[in-house]
């Protein structure tokens, strides 16, 4: 089959966060599966200084009023996958990142940046002639690309199939009912049905109104999103489209998420030789200016700083957190006032809280091996990866029941496959006392090893949620005439 993706990231181009993982990861999944996968994204600097092999620019004209773009075709640096860059300076050669400007604010004309995203990719999927490959489905990623089914079915045609994934239900691009004119949307799909919602237009909803099929990426999460508590005011559209939905666990890239060869970390390990652990914990405190003690259990805290995450329910458990003997790392970057409070969790506790705020790749490798245990509280999760890491690097998780956290940890009290632990709610009493058991188990190194093993035993490769994936792309080509 051959598909194509198109999303607003794509690590090791660029990243914000999973997403980016997830875009990267899962069509090498598919090249395995002998299928072809060909990724879109904007060329913002990085992207275009990131890829290889960069080939014959082709013009697509002036769309959308930002001047000329192009199409530029390259491969990835690391995987050789083909990608096609969207360039046109206008709309992505900024500082700041592909979302937010240098101040974290939107960009203003998002609206206008990713509508063009998703008309090329449609265009692409309808007259794939012009670049002489012609995509059987398109596959969009959250509200960036929501307009990919508009396009195609307002340009009727011989449409490939559509699927959209909901990473994330709480980001849904919307705007003003006014810039469909300027993005040459029908204002036909501005209904109740269509992309309409509460007298503005969502992105979001137009994917999830108009795709064939919806995907989202854990089985916990397919459901929640059906809810009033989780439904981010959509899970009546969500029920209309249920039939069509389907919950599939993301995996994880195990070859740059691999304790064995990972060239960001102070000394390799694994199940059968776990003994590089402890050197990797050592040089994590050193580089913390944390108490250099084997002892002490490290817990380690890494995300987005937002509401979503749950960083202040760490914050405010902190105390109990101490007196049961841990060391805290985290880091994390986003909204300015957790991020002050965070800091102000360091200062409070020199030695003995450790925080770095920021966005940096190796360090984030090196909290998930240098710590014994990673806490991931969020108050929704639609998958989460960074605790699937946490596994493959013998570092226990604990997590909120949740989503995709409650679909990939199992916990060592209610299961004898457990690989960590499981709490309910969002209180610091709920997280404290979770982490006690914790505590107590860590005090038994035998038993801690052994769930350790099992741990870092756990198959989380792509190839599952690849067979899957490819069950909806077949299901749609078996409905299309
Ligand atoms: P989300 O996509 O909601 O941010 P995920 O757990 O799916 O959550 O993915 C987060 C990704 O971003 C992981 O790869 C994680 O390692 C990475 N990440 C998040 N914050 C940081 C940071 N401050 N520095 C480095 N990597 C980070
Ligand atoms: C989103 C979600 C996260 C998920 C990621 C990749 O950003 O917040 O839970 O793991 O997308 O699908």
């Amino acid at each position: 089959m051959k598909i194509l993706f198109v999303a607003g990231e794509v690590f090791p181009l660029i990243k914000t966060g999973g997403l980016a993982d997830v875009v990267g990861a899962l069509p090498k999944a598919f090249r395995a599966l002998g299928d072809e996968v060909r990724v879109l994204l904007p060329a913002y600097p990085e992207a275009l200084a990131r890829v290889v092999d960069p080939g014959t620019p082709l013009s697509l004209g002036d769309s959308l009023g930002y001047g000329e773009a192009r199409l530029i075709p390259a491969r990835m640096p690391d995987s050789s996958l083909e990608v096609f860059l969207l360039d046109c300076p206008e709309a992505f050669a900024r500082p700041g990142g592909p979302y937010l400007d240098t101040e974290g604010r939107d960009w203003p004309d998002n609206f206008r940046r990713f509508a063009l995203l998703s008309r090329v990719a449609a265009l692409i999927g309808v007259a794939g002639g012009l670049i002489g490959w012609q995509p059987d489905i398109v596959h969009a990623h959250d509200w960036q690309t929501g307009l990919v089914p508009v396009y195609l079915r307002q340009w009727r045609g011989n449409a490939p199939g559509t699927v959209f994934t909901i990473h994330n239900l709480h980001y849904q691009g919307v705007f003003g009912a006014d810039v469909l004119p300027e993005i040459a949307v029908d204002p036909a799909f501005n209904v109740m049905d269509g992309l309409e919602f509460y007298g503005n237009v969502s992105f979001l909803k137009a994917g999830l109104v108009y795709a064939d099929r919806l995907t989202t990426v854990s089985p916990t999460y397919a459901r929640e999103i059906q809810t009033h508590a989780f439904g981010c005011n959509l899970d009546g559209v969500v029920r209309q489209r249920a039939h069509s939905l389907r919950g599939i666990l993301n995996g994880i890239d195990q070859d740059i998420w691999n304790p064995a060869a990972d060239p960001a970390i102070a000394a390799p390990f694994s199940a059968a030789d776990p003994s590089g652990k402890a050197v990797c914990k050592a040089a994590l405190q050193r580089a913390c200016g944390l108490a250099a003690d084997p002892e002490a259990p490290l817990l380690g805290f890494l995300g987005r700083l937002v509401w979503q995450k749950g960083v202040d329910i760490v914050l405010a458990a902190l105390p109990r957190i101490l007196d049961l003997g841990f060391q805290v790392v985290m880091q994390g970057a986003g909204e300015a006032g957790l991020e002050r409070l965070c800091r102000e969790a360091a200062a409070a506790y020199p030695g003995r809280v450790a925080v770095h705020v920021g966005y940096d790749e190796d360090f984030a490798h090196r909290i998930e091996a240098g710590a014994d245990v990673f806490v991931v509280p969020s108050r929704f999760e639609p998958c989460g990866l960074t605790q699937m890491y946490a596994l493959r690097y013998g570092t226990l998780p604990v997590v909120r029941r949740t989503g995709g956290l409650a679909d990939s940890v199992a916990d060592v009290d209610e299961s004898r496959e457990g690989t960590g632990f499981v709490f309910d709610g969002e209180t610091p009493e709920a997280l404290a006392e979770t982490l006690s058991r914790a505590r107590r188990l860590y005090a038994r190194p035998a038993d801690w090893r052994a769930v350790q093993a099992r741990a870092m035993d756990k198959d989380f490769s792509w190839r599952a949620a690849a067979v899957r994936t490819r069950e909806v792309y077949e299901s749609i080509k078996k409905n299309k005439p």
